[in-house]
């Protein structure tokens, strides 16, 4: 058989160690794996990533510069740029030219959840999960800016069948089938530290979703970016599942992004303290990357400037505007612009030379993971604006403590409380800033400060906020 031989030569035989013990279904379904990975590049990741001696980096520390951003000015509403910017995100909205984007693919191994992240309930009184709260937040643009706004989501072969169906069961949320598209992203094999993949079982190699970043290729591969060119969608609104604090689509943003001409734009949030875990916006001689917090130097997170503030202060939430044709740029086999692989040591199942499953307490291994701000070097003059942390950023990552479900519903009060207050509701809160009793706002009666002020003026109900209160679509 031609591919065992390939894996053979690769150093990667043991791949088809049980072929003879296999039924037809089980080699059908190991050859499918095998046919997916490119052992070529996969030799290349285990020589630079796993085998190297020193960990390599690109990145000159000692010329490391802040990246320059949009700040958001003291009297937004009458900011001349930013008004324009929200004018000519408004008018992008309308004519159809943007398409929200969700990257949902990942395997959420912190939060522990088993399912798909985005059926995570998450709201603090009514529990909709995150997909439900990204649908009725588009569904709210849809009504605003009377667009089709269609909805991408990426998932990967872990969670696409049960994505899938999960939006059928609930009707797509009233979305409508057509307009929301999933699309799988693609894989990658896990290796030990000597380079060996490794097995699942005796017919299952252990792949994983190949990162974020695996969206440009998955966009490509998938006909997305063909349906997007043909209804004349040009600008991604780029999310993860785990945020359902994030603005689906935000005009002001948007605009930036347009009128700039730019290729990718980010969000970013001015950090609370030194090793909030943020990617940081920097500039390396002339390129703007988002270098990790694990590899950014304390000698450079604890800098500050003359007023006291951080040096490096912007951090990355993960929200980015991607131009249509950026991605086929960067997809384009010819244009040498793939995003480069990183690793990540992980405890990985795995099958021992005996055939038994061994579940390791330590890191054996290394997943190989693309990042989808790695794609920002590319993309001529970046834009970075920023946001508001309520406004923006709540993630659900772990199942406790901080970034947890219950940080992300006190978050989601707080702003609700916000809203309510910046129009003269008296509520009781606790230190913290969240009411005493429970509120939650549903996107489709106001999903940010602008929206909700137009609907309480007009909803005009006494309410009774000495018990737990949720305003829904009226
Ligand atoms: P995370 O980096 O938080 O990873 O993903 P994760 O897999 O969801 O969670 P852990 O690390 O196992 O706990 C950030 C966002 O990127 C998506 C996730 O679904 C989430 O929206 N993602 C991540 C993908 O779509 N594909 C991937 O391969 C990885």
């Amino acid at each position: 058989m031609e591919i065992r031989i390939r894996f053979e030569k690769h150093g990667q035989g043991h791949v088809f160690q049980y072929w003879d013990e296999l039924g037809s279904e089980e080699q059908a379904s190991l050859l499918e794996q095998a046919e997916e990975i490119d052992l070529d590049e996969l030799d290349r990741l285990i020589n630079t990533l796993v085998k190297a001696t020193e960990a390599h980096s690109e990145i000159n520390y000692d010329v490391l510069e802040p990246a320059p951003y949009e700040r958001i000015p003291e009297g937004l509403a009458n900011d001349a740029r930013w008004q324009a910017a929200k004018e000519a995100g408004e008018a992008a909205l309308r004519s159809g030219r943007v398409a929200a984007f969700t990257v949902a693919g990942g395997q959420g191994t912190r939060l522990g959840y088993d399912g798909p992240k985005g059926t995570f309930p998450i709201s603090p009184i009514k529990h909709k999960p995150l997909f439900q709260l990204f649908a009725e937040k588009i569904m709210a643009a849809r009504r605003r800016f009377q667009c089709d706004l269609p909805w991408f989501i990426m998932t990967s072969n872990v969670n696409h069948d049960t994505t899938a169906a999960f939006f059928a069961e609930n009707d797509f949320f009233g979305l409508g089938g057509e307009s929301v598209r999933f699309f799988r992203q693609g894989r990658m094999p896990a290796v030990d530290l000597e380079g060996c993949i490794l097995m699942e079982s005796k017919s299952a190699i252990a792949m994983s979703p190949d990162g974020h970043g695996g969206s440009m290729r998955a966009l490509d591969r998938s006909g997305a970016l063909d349906e997007m060119e043909s209804r004349g969608i040009d600008l991604l609104s780029y999310f993860q599942v785990d945020n359902p604090h994030v603005q689906v689509v935000d005009p002001c943003f948007i605009g930036f992004h347009a009128l700039s001409g730019t290729s990718m734009s980010s969000k970013m949030l001015p950090k609370a303290y030194e090793k909030e875990k943020l990617g940081h916006f920097c500039i390396s001689g002339d390129r703007l990357e988002v270098v990790e917090y694990s590899d950014m130097p304390d000698r450079l997170t604890a800098l500050r400037d003359e007023s006291g503030a951080l040096k490096f202060i912007a951090g990355s939430i993960a929200i980015h505007i991607v131009s249509v044709d950026f991605v086929r740029k960067l997809t384009n086999e010819a244009s040498a612009l793939a995003l480069p692989f990183h690793k990540a040591l992980k405890k990985i199942p795995y099958l021992n030379t005996s055939g038994e499953l061994v579940r390791p307490t330590e890191a054996n291994g290394v997943k190989f993971e693309t990042f989808v701000f790695d794609a920002l070097p590319f993309a001529g003059e970046a834009v970075i604006v920023e946001s508001t942390r309520l406004g923006d950023f709540s993630p659900v990552k772990n199942a406790e403590g901080l970034d947890s479900p219950e940080s992300c519903q006190a978050d989601q009060q707080r702003l609700f409380a916000q809203w309510l207050m910046a129009e003269g509701v008296e509520l009781d809160l606790d230190e913290t800033g969240v009411p005493i009793h429970k509120l939650e706002v549903s996107p489709l009666f106001g999903y940010d400060a602008e929206s909700f002020s137009e609907s309480w003026k007009r909803f005009g109900e006494a309410v009774d906020f000495s018990k737990d209160v949720y305003l829904g679509d009226f």
